[in-house]
C-alpha cells in the first residue's frame, strides 16, 4: 500500500467524538424517555486511535438499568468502524434537593430524604426501611438510616448498630454499621417513656432528635416513620422536608385502608408519594404461592391511585430471622432478598424521575397546606 493510500485509509477510520456521541444516542433512558447523550450522561470521552473510553454518569448508583446501559454503550461504540476497544466507566451523581428554610442544619448536606411510612403497624415498615437503606448502600450510594419510630424503635435490633460515641460540637455523630450511618430514637435518653408519650411531647422529642444528629453528606437518608397519621408525622415533615415517601402495606384490607389514610396525609402535605410496597405478599412452597393475607391488596392500591408498585415481598422465615439477628435479608441470597433489591432500585429510579420531571420545584420545597 502506498503512502497516500495509507493516509486516506487512516483518515477514513479516524474516530471522532461526534461519531461516538451519535452512536450512543441509540440508548434511551426508559424512565426519562431521552437518549443518554442528550441527558448529559456521557462524560470524559477519550479517543486514542481505535481505543475509546468514556464515562456514563447516571443519576443514582442504584440505577436498575446500569448493567444494561453499560453493555449497550459498549456494543454501540464497538459498531463504529475502526473501533477496536471500548472502556465504559459507570459513575453516578445523585441529584437532590438543596436546603429549604425549614431544614434542620444537621440535614443540610443530605441530598434526598426518603420517608418509609405505613398507616397500620406491623406491616413490615421497618424491615422495608432497613432493606432499602442496605440496598441503596450496596449499589454504591452514601446512605443514612434514621429510626424515628418513637413508640417502637427497631433499627438497632434489625442491624446490630451500637450507640453513638462521638460528638461534633453539639451534634451527635451517627454510628456507622455496614457503611450506613444509623441513628435510632432509642439511643437517646428519656425515650424509655416514649411508649406512653403522645401529642406535642412526642412531636417535640422527634424534632429534637432529628436536629441533634450530624448526618454530613448523604445521597439518601431513609427515615423509618412511626405507623399511623398523627402529630409526629407532621412535625417530621416540617423538620425534614422529604423528597418523597414510600407507603408500606401488607395485602389485607385492614392494612390497605390505613395505607390510604397515609396516602391522603402525605398528599395533603404535598410530599410526593414514590410508590407502594406490598409486603408479606405470599408464601411460596414448591413453586406454589399461598396468599395468606389475600391477594394483591397493595397492587390494587397502587393501581387505584396510579402510583408505582415498587415491589412485592414474599413471606419468608429468612426475613424475620435475619432481622432478629441484625443482618438484613437483602445481604443474603433468596427470593425476598431479590425482591428487596429490586425495590431499592425502583425507589432510586422514582427519586431520579422526580428530580428530572420536577427539577427546581423540589429545591424550593416548602410545606403548604392544601387550600391554605
Ligand atoms: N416478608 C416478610 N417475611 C417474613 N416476616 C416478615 C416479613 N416482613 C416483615 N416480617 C416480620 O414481621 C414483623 C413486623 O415487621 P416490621 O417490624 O418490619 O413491621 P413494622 O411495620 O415496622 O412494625 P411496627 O409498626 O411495629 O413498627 C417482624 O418480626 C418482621 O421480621
Ligand atoms: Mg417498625
Amino acid at each position: 500500500m502506498g503512502v497516500l493510500d495509507q493516509f486516506f485509509k487512516k483518515k477514513d477510520l479516524e474516530i471522532t467524538e461526534d461519531m461516538v456521541r451519535e452512536a450512543l444516542k441509540v440508548i434511551i433512558d426508559p424512565d426519562l424517555d431521552k437518549d443518554i447523550v442528550s441527558l448529559g450522561f456521557v462524560r470524559n470521552l477519550k479517543i486514542d486511535r481505535g481505543a475509546v473510553e468514556f464515562e456514563v454518569n447516571l443519576t443514582t448508583p442504584a440505577c436498575p438499568v446500569k448493567e444494561k446501559f453499560k453493555s449497550e454503550a459498549e456494543a454501540a461504540v464497538k459498531s463504529i468502524p475502526g473501533v477496536e476497544s471500548v472502556h465504559v466507566i459507570m459513575t453516578a451523581t445523585t441529584k437532590g434537593q438543596t436546603k429549604s428554610p425549614q431544614t434542620a442544619n444537621s440535614l443540610g448536606k443530605v441530598a434526598n430524604i426518603i420517608l418509609v411510612a405505613s398507616g397500620k403497624g406491623g406491616v413490615g415498615k421497618s424491615t422495608s426501611a432497613v432493606n432499602l437503606a442496605y440496598g441503596l448502600s450496596s449499589a454504591g450510594s452514601k446512605v443514612g438510616l434514621l429510626d424515628a419510630d418513637i413508640h417502637g424503635p427497631s433499627i438497632p435490633m434489625m442491624t446490630g448498630v451500637k450507640n453513638p460515641t462521638q460528638m461534633n460540637g453539639d451534634l451527635v455523630l451517627p454510628p456507622i454499621k455496614d457503611n450506613i450511618k444509623m441513628i435510632s430514637i432509642s439511643m437517646f435518653s428519656g425515650t424509655d417513656q416514649a411508649a406512653i408519650m403522645r401529642g406535642p411531647m412526642a412531636s417535640s422529642m422527634v424534632k429534637n432528635f432529628v436536629t441533634q444528629v450530624d448526618w454530613g453528606e448523604l445521597d439518601y437518608l431513609v427515615i423509618d416513620c412511626p405507623p399511623g397519621t398523627g402529630d409526629i408525622h407532621l412535625s417530621l415533615a416540617q423538620i425534614a422536608p422529604a423528597t418523597g415517601v414510600v407507603i408500606v402495606t401488607s395485602p389485607q384490607d385492614v392494612a390497605v385502608i390505613d395505607a390510604k389514610k397515609a396516602i391522603h396525609m402525605y398528599s395533603t402535605l404535598q410530599i410526593p408519594i414514590l410508590g407502594i410496597i406490598e409486603t408479606m405478599s405470599y408464601f411460596e412452597v414448591e413453586n406454589k404461592k399461598y396468599y395468606l393475607f389475600g391477594e394483591g391488596g397493595g397492587v390494587k392500591l397502587a393501581e387505584s391511585y396510579s402510583l408505582p408498585l415498587l415491589g412485592q415481598i414474599p413471606l419468608e422465615v429468612q426475613v424475620s430471622e435475619s432481622s432478629d439477628k441484625g443482618s438484613p435479608v437483602v445481604l443474603q441470597a433468596g427470593k425476598a432478598s431479590a425482591a428487596y433489591r429490586n425495590f431499592s432500585g425502583n425507589v432510586a429510579r422514582e427519586v431520579s424521575i422526580l428530580h428530572a420531571t420536577r427539577g427546581e420545584s423540589l429545591s424550593s420545597f416548602s410545606l403548604k397546606w392544601r387550600g391554605a
